[in-house]
């Protein structure tokens, strides 16, 4: 694994009981308080999409929307942002989900992604999995392809990675 990684890892702070008892919270925040790692990871994911034809970032509301846009803008993609419910003006589908603390709904806009595209899903975190696999089906639903997930974090006892029907997933770091 890339020398770059345990300094993003210690950056990330773990918080119990947060926002529920039994919830291991992984803050990025303070990841993003340190310009070295945050620009690590960001290079992580851009080394690794450089040049693969891929044409759209979506990006999960809200911690997606840190680290989507700075990959969309060096690989050369448009950004979409996946949003929850009643914050898109346009014509918008709809995908609900359960969540590891509640029920959620993401949405997207008509039009944004086209027939035959070439995508990455990006979030910060990958816990049940329930989240990204809403991503997915919007994205597939407008007819392109999921060419990977991408999140800084996993939690792999939550066995998230087995919801992504077969897509693949690349993390920075699992946690436990
Ligand atoms: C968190 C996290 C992921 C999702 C992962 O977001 O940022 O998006 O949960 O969980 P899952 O794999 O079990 O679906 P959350 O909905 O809490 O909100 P936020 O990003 O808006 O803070
Ligand atoms: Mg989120």
């Amino acid at each position: 694994s890339d020398p770059r990684i345990p300094a993003i890892q210690s950056r990330i702070r773990v918080v119990p009981d947060f926002p529920k008892p039994g919830i291991m919270f992984q803050d990025i925040t303070t990841l993003l308080l340190d310009p070295k790692a945050f620009k690590d990871t960001i290079d992580l994911f851009i080394e690794r999409y450089q040049g693969k034809n891929i044409s759209v970032v979506a990006g999960i509301e809200a911690r997606g929307f840190v680290f989507g846009p700075p990959i969309a803008l060096a690989i050369g993609a448009k950004f979409v942002p996946l949003r929850k419910p009643g914050k898109l003006p346009g014509e918008i589908i709809s995908e609900d989900y359960t969540l590891e603390y509640g029920k959620d709904c993401l949405q997207m806009h008509v039009g944004a992604v086209k027939p035959m595209e070439r995508a990455l899903v990006v979030d910060d975190l990958i816990a049940t999995g329930g989240t990204l696999c809403a991503a997915m089906n919007l994205i597939e639903r407008a007819g392109a392809e999921v060419v990977e997930c991408v999140c800084v974090i996993e939690l792999p006892d939550l066995k998230g990675r087995e919801r992504l029907k077969g897509k693949p997933l690349f993390v920075l770091l699992e946690a436990h």
